[in-house]
């Protein structure tokens, strides 16, 4: 960037960004994209099929269009729109693939409470459910089964990319037995079982999930190679395994809670047992991860005292803890993981 003449233009992107996003998320609202994946059709066909005004359906098909989150063939009011091969394979209800669930997270809950920001800055407050006094979310999910099924599908989905390049990058075979705490659907159970057929694989979460997981587990054909076990990995010990694993866990906490479950993880692992942690880990000198540092304030709106974190303090928390030594394996986009060994 050229500092006698500053340019105006990422200052402008940036603050008009949740413009695009919001028109993402307001596909996913309207089921665009399940609705073309019949097949193309005209801007009019779509707007009867989402009952919008046809003037403004244009625009919005059209700004899609131009932020590559659909296709369009031909001009004017005969044009056709299509999918793109990504919001066919991720934003279409039936495909497998769906992480349209957290699209409809982030556009019913979290872009309302980052509204509050500021709020959360001063007082260090959540700017959740729990601002008018209602239930924190993970409370109100674990009390609805049907909510709890698709909140956890798309949380797997958002990992998918990160836990298959997770089960290439690490060297699993050299171990036996493996838990995957907080481990939701059981999602990278699934990818290190297919990949590593040696290994024994645990996925541990709390007691309503486990019903959950066991249906994935199935589905996916693995159910003779992964236990699912009931716990709170607060208050019970955790199963004693050469790999822990805790993807997107440790940020959910603040610092007490962490030390404590990384406490927990070196307690039931043998020497030369490893914990592993999948997270938006920020850079040393919190200049580049953008997106775990925004993740951060998100956790900041959700919680109030949780965070993410760079890889220092994640060794520093560790050594404390009695692990000896450290690896960083990038996965995908901003996620990377964290190895300490014991
Ligand atoms: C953010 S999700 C992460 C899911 C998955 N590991 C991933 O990477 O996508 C946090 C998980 O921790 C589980 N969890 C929360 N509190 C827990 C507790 N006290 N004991 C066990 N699991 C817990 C939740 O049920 C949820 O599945």
């Amino acid at each position: 960037m050229n500092n006698d003449n500053p340019d105006p233009s990422h200052i402008l992107q940036t603050a008009t960004a949740f413009w695009a996003s919001k028109a993402l998320l307001t596909a996913v609202e309207l089921d665009l994209y399940s609705a073309l994946a019949e097949g193309a059709l005209t801007a009019d066909a779509i707007a009867g099929r989402l009952s919008l005004e046809p003037r403004p359906a244009r625009d919005f098909l059209d700004a899609l269009l131009a932020l590559g989150f659909i296709d369009r063939q031909g001009e004017g009011e005969q044009a056709i729109y299509a999918n793109t091969p990504a919001t066919a394979a991720f934003l279409t209800r039936k495909n497998p693939q769906y992480i349209g669930g957290f699209l409809e997270m982030l556009n019913s809950r979290l872009y309302g409470f980052w509204q509050h920001l500021g709020d959360a800055l001063r007082t260090g407050q959540p700017q959740n459910e729990l601002r008018d006094g209602g239930r924190s979310m993970f409370e109100a999910l674990y009390a609805d089964e049907a909510r709890l099924g698709e909140f956890l599908a798309a949380m797997s989905g958002v990992q998918a990319a990160s836990f298959a390049r997770l089960a290439e990058a690490f060297d699993f075979s050299r171990f036996a037995t493996v838990c995957d705490v907080g481990g939701a659907l059981g999602a990278l159970s699934c990818a290190l079982a297919r990949r590593h057929p040696r290994l024994a694989l645990t996925t541990f979460d709390l007691p309503p999930v486990a019903a959950h997981a066991e249906r994935y587990i199935a589905t996916q054909g693995l159910s003779d190679r992964i236990t699912v076990v009931s716990g709170d990995f607060f208050s019970d010990p955790l199963p004693a395994v050469d790999v822990i694993t805790m993807g997107n866990i440790l940020h959910d906490w603040n610092l007490e809670r962490k030390k404590q479950l990384i406490a927990s993880a070196y307690a039931a692992l043998p020497a030369g047992g490893a914990l592993v942690v999948i997270e938006n880990i920020i850079d040393d000198a919190r200049r580049e991860n953008a997106f775990g540092l925004l993740m951060s304030l998100n956790m900041l709106i959700e919680f109030g005292d949780a965070f993410d974190y760079t890889g220092a303090e994640f060794r520093d928390w560790c050594e404390e803890a009695g692990f000896r030594s450290f690896e960083f394996i990038p996965l995908a986009g901003p996620t990377s993981a964290a190895v300490a060994w014991r």
